[in-house]
């Protein structure tokens, strides 16, 4: 994580370093590509435990095409699930955060506990006990660290701490268990998923894209810096706004499409997930230490929709221009695009 290792992976003058090809962000083999080679290998950050505190309750998300289910069982412990019916393939509950006594099929009412066993089949035949012995849901890998939740969907998952890599010495300071889950925002948006990670990863366009921001981080000290399957950024708030600017925090993306901002009142847990090969879709989960505060809570989601909607729309032009046929390929700049060069090089790697 030194000015070093940033110059050796964003190039030189005598070397640029070019971005991936434009195809790479419309191409419906290469997003076919990312969601087996990425998303159906890595371990992916899924929530946080607050958010399924009791017996029953259950986060369910499609991420890159994948339906997945994490539901906490009568015995506590936080299990993982594709959610696929073994019948004929609906999907067990809607996507979202709730609760259930029991993970009953919306199609037709197959019932199954929360280890994933078939436990009835209404309708079905004269005696469906056989059929429940031989059918369960299929599983994930689960994972929890720091009171975050871990998914991997790969039969055999890859060593969790290293997937972890450097987020844990880059977040050392927070203690992420103290933190309640208070409420969620999504965001669609029409651009490829590697456009917003990338826009996500460096602060280059701050000063011309967010002037809300901008007030309150001094961009002269602003630079991201890149470890092992994190980009962190490091900024000071401004001078006149060291007491009360909410972003003077902790920015953290974890490979592949997960951030950390943390402010100092709460955090937002940011999933950007891959809903399309020219689509996105923003979960923001805002987890906060004390949820009577509403006035500061308020405040923080307000200033957090404030700059994804300039977010949005400069994702949604570039993703106009990749698609176009003009531009083919950029140079990234040393100084400020490192995060940017280390999440494609992660990237290229995979889908090679
Ligand atoms: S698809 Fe689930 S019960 Fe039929
Ligand atoms: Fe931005």
């Amino acid at each position: 994580m030194t000015d070093n290792i940033l110059k050796q992976k964003t190039g030189t003058d005598d070397a640029p370093r070019l971005t991936l090809p434009a195809q790479w962000y419309h191409d419906p083999d290469i997003y076919e590509r990312e969601r087996r080679q990425i998303f159906a290998k890595e371990w992916l950050l899924f929530g946080h435990e607050s958010m399924a505190p009791d017996p029953g309750t259950y986060i369910a998300r499609t991420i890159a095409g994948w339906p997945l289910l994490v539901i906490r069982g009568q015995d506590g412990a936080l299990k993982g699930f594709h959610n696929v019916c073994r019948h004929r393939a609906s999907m067990i509950v809607e996507d979202g955060i709730g609760k259930t006594a029991a993970l009953r099929c919306m199609y037709h009412s197959w019932v199954y506990d929360m280890d994933g066993q078939l436990k009835m089949a209404p309708g079905f035949c004269e005696d469906d006990a056989t059929l429940c012995s031989r059918t369960k849901l299929f599983s994930i890998h689960l994972e929890i660290w720091n009171g975050l939740i871990f998914v991997c969907l790969a039969d055999d998952a890859p060593d969790f701490k290293a997937a972890l890599g450097d987020l844990p010495a880059v977040t050392e300071s927070v203690d992420f268990t103290a933190f309640h889950y208070h409420d969620m925002a999504t965001h669609t948006i029409g651009c490829n998923w590697k456009t917003y990670v990338e826009n996500y990863s460096e602060g280059y366009h701050i000063p011309y894209v967010h002037p809300g921001l901008n007030k309150e981080v001094d961009f002269k000290t602003y630079r991201v810096v890149t470890g092992d399957k994190i980009a962190q950024h490091l900024s000071q708030p401004r001078e006149h706004r060291k007491d009360d600017a909410i972003n003077d925090g902790l920015w953290v993306w974890h490979w592949p499409y997960a951030a950390l901002n943390v402010y100092r009142n709460g955090m937002n847990l940011e999933l950007m997930v891959p809903t399309g090969p020219e689509q996105t879709t923003l979960y923001y989960y805002y987890l906060f230490k004390d949820l009577a505060d509403k006035e500061a809570n308020d405040r923080t989601m307000a200033m957090s929709r404030e700059v994804t909607d300039e977010d949005r729309k400069i994702c949604e032009i570039v993703q106009k221009n990749l698609r176009a046929g003009v531009y083919t390929q950029g140079e990234l700049s040393p100084r400020h695009e490192g995060g940017v060069a280390y999440f494609q090089d992660l990237v290229r790697e995979k889908v090679k």
